[in-house]
């Protein structure tokens, strides 16, 4: 399969603090790469490099088959380039309903200018009536059909992870980045949300995932790497990183702290 990612040899530094610390990875299309690792380990801040929010103090991040180099783009062009997210702490359009929360993801994909919209021109309004269909079949694809007309901030916590999702995807990803997508989900709306992210993956879209519930982690990946302290300490199928003795140690050490 063709890679839509890689990291070579990227850190991120906070002054004296390294919080990614040498990280090369790669990911292909249609795979679902998991990142694991302790509280502080460095999972976010890779998240935020690869997105745009950061710029990584070294290394190189580029997508492959585009021939680009990402790092240092803002995130309004990486979301050009196909790479979307959703966020550890939700952030959704609290007042706005579920329909509107992934229309406003959906236009980021139109073409229309600014006069198009004010004077609402016929091109316009065709785009509008795709934008509008385009959202209800996402809606339809993360199973919030019924809620399209509900405030965003009403839905139940494992509603709002999906509806956030329907967003991202709106932006029509190659690579979709989730932070967490299961916290604070109850095991049958885990069990929901694996079988969303096969299916999202089933349409070619590559996932990079930070997960701490590793029963999750264990059945959804079909890699997964292993960050400490920043760096990457394992990597590989999920049977070979739950036996590696450099995780458990990481994980056992943990408790120390
Ligand atoms: N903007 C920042 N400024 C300074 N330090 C930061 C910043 N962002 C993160 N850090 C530090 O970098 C390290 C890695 O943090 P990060 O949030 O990436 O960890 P994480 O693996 O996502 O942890 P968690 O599992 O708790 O979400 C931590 O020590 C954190 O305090
Ligand atoms: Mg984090």
């Amino acid at each position: 399969m063709a890679a839509v990612l890689e990291l070579n040899n990227v850190s991120k530094k906070f002054g004296g603090l390294t919080a990614v610390n040498n990280v090369s990875l790669c990911l292909s299309q249609g795979e679902i790469l998991n990142i694991i690792g302790p509280n502080g380990a460095g999972k976010t801040t890779l998240f935020n490099c690869i997105t745009g929010i950061y710029r990584p103090s070294e290394g190189r991040i580029s997508m492959p088959g585009r021939d680009v180099r990402i790092d240092g783009f803002p995130p309004h062009r990486m979301a050009e380039l196909g790479i979307a997210r959703t966020f550890q702490n939700i952030r959704l359009f609290a007042n706005m309903s579920v329909l509107d929360n992934v229309l406003c993801g959906a236009f980021c994909r139109t073409e229309e200018s600014i006069l198009d919209i004010v004077f609402r021109t016929t091109k316009f309004k065709m785009a509008e009536t795709s934008v509008n269909s385009r959202a209800r079949e996402l809606l339809k694809f993360v199973d919030l059909s019924d809620k399209l007309y509900i405030n965003g901030s009403s839905l139940s916590y494992g509603d709002q992870r999906r509806l956030e999702i329907a967003r991202a995807l709106a932006l029509e990803p190659g690579l979709l980045l989730l932070d967490e997508p299961a916290a604070g989900m109850n095991a049958s709306e885990t069990n929901a949300l694996a079988a969303l992210i096969r299916k999202i993956r089933d349409k070619g879209t590559a996932l990079l995932i930070i997960e701490h519930d590793m029963r999750f982690v264990m059945e959804i990946s079909d890699r997964i790497v292993v960050l400490n302290y920043g760096e990457k300490i394992s990597e590989g199928v999920p049977e070979a990183v739950r036996n590696d003795k450099k995780v458990i140690d990481a994980y056992l050490g943990e408790g120390d702290q």
